[in-house]
């Protein structure tokens, strides 16, 4: 298949709904090679029928990313099926309680981080190694607005997505001279299930679609460089 991401091997997390499907969809479009991924398994099936009914070349596999074991087999997975990886987008991520952080329960605190932050080092650390071996490839993690300046009410989120700013800054610092890059991207308010767990009265349809955010991480994916790597992108400054 031809498109902008013909012979691209492409690992998508959190690809059963929402921003992860409609990007593994589109990548998919554009010829990439793609693996999906998310802890629950029907949701993941109808992404995966959804691709193949429409030509693309996907395989998926229910992982939890924050387990460092399952993230690890799911990049083992997708480099025996398809031969190396090009493209990690960690799109996986939960929202936990929208309480101040006088009041967060511990617990949550814990499973917040566990799978943002945690899970997004023990994928990028897994992809990294195959990548620098290659000598080329790319890491995009979806980022949001309130990782980057905090705001009141939004506890563990707001701090994994701060965390995940860092990692890639550290990771794009280690591997640009070895051809590896990696980015952040925010959203923005998207049309999504965490979109609604996180604002269940307001008016959906003024929202964006997840699929805007797929065309802008095609982009970001399309025109990494040295030059942006390390860099954090929203719809507003994409390269
Ligand atoms: N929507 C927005 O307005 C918005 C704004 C800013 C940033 N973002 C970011 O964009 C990304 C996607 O958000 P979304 O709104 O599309 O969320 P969503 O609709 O809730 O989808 C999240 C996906 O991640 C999967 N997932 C959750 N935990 C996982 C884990 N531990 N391992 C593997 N998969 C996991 C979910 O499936 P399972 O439940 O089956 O695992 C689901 O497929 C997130 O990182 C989010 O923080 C979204």
């Amino acid at each position: 298949m031809g498109g902008r991401l013909a012979n691209v091997v492409a690992i998508i997390t959190g690809a059963g709904r929402g921003i992860g499907r409609a990007t593994a969809e589109l990548f998919a479009r554009e010829g990439a090679r793609v693996v999906l991924c998310s802890r629950t398994s029907r949701e993941l099936r109808a992404a995966l029928s959804t691709i193949k009914a429409a030509g693309g070349e996907a395989a998926a596999r229910v992982t939890d990313i924050g387990s460092p074991r399952q993230a690890r087999a799911l990049v083992r997975f997708a480099v025996r099926r398809y031969g190396r990886l090009d493209l990690l987008i960690n799109n996986a991520g939960i929202l936990g309680p929208r309480v101040p952080i006088s009041d967060y329960p511990i617990r949550e605190w814990q499973r917040v981080l566990r799978i943002n932050l945690s899970g997004t080092f023990y994928m990028s650390r897994e992809a990294a190694r195959v990548m620098a071996a290659q000598g080329h490839g790319c890491i995009i993690t979806l980022s949001s607005s309130v990782g980057r300046a905090g705001r009141a009410g939004w506890g563990a989120y707001a701090v994994s997505k701060f965390g995940v700013e860092g990692l890639m800054q550290v990771l794009a610092d280690e591997l640009r001279s070895v051809g590896v890059y990696a980015m952040t991207f925010n959203p923005g308010a998207t049309r999504t299930a965490m979109r609604a767990e996180a604002y269940p009265r307001e008016d959906r349809d003024r929202l964006r679609h997840p699929p805007l955010s797929a065309r802008a991480l095609l982009q970001l994916a399309t025109n990494a460089s040295p030059a942006i790597s390390g860099n954090a992108f929203d719809l507003e400054n994409l390269p």
